[in-house]
């Protein structure tokens, strides 16, 4: 077995450089730091059709369309921890990020697949132009429950309010700092 936590990052903004992969870049930075190897994913270069619901995976625990979801899951099987991120976009994640959560729903099926969510430590980013925190609620209530459900542990959230333009997060040295320690934490916790 690999010495090394694998830690995994995934960017639900179609924005490159933007505060959602600034912000999980440096919760990669944290990781990687306490020996981590760290991987990044950009959900809007992939293909990712959004579950149509023909639950053939209520049998099989596999999912019948073919796209680059399958190998992004064998990439989450791999690692301990997910840094999960998305822009607030009208209250709610972004589309790319709300079509890979739904797209877990073939391993959230069958009692055998439970493994993939239980224990996961999960790191949630989440950027907003507004000021007022509560603007994230919904996107920080919907993954509370979706991984209360999967039994994965919720292990910290970074908000980013008051931030507008690519990478304005840059200038929120306490924001970095709670990203960066949390991806420290989730890999130097036991
Ligand atoms: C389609 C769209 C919808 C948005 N909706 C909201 C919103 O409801 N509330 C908010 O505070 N910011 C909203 N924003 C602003 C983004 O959350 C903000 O610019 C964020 O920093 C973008 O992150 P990024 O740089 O990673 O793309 C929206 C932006 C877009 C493009």
């Amino acid at each position: 077995m690999s010495e090394r936590k694998q830690v995994l990052g995934i960017v639900g903004s179609p924005r490159r450089g933007g505060n959602t992969e600034t912000l999980v870049d440096e919760v990669l930075r944290g990781a990687a730091e306490a020996g981590a190897a760290t991987e990044k994913i950009i959900l809007s270069a992939l293909d990712i059709a959004p579950c149509d619901a023909c639950d053939a995976c209520k049998d099989s625990g596999e999912c019948i369309l073919a796209d680059d979801m399958e190998e992004l899951l064998d990439k989450m099987a791999r690692s301990e921890v997910w840094v999960l991120g998305t822009p607030v976009y009208w209250w709610g994640p972004s589309a790319q990020f709300k079509a890979f959560v739904d797209r877990w729903y073939s391993k959230a099926q069958r009692e055998e697949d439970k493994a993939f969510f239980q224990g996961r430590r999960v790191i949630l980013v989440v950027p907003f132009g507004d000021s007022e925190v509560k603007t994230a609620q919904h996107v920080v209530g919907m993954m509370t429950d979706a991984l209360d459900y999967v039994e994965a542990e919720f292990f910290a959230t970074v908000l980013a309010p008051g931030v507008n333009d690519p990478g304005e997060v840059r200038a929120q040295s306490e924001v970095l700092a709670a990203a960066y320690r949390a991806g420290r934490e989730a890999v130097s916790k036991p």
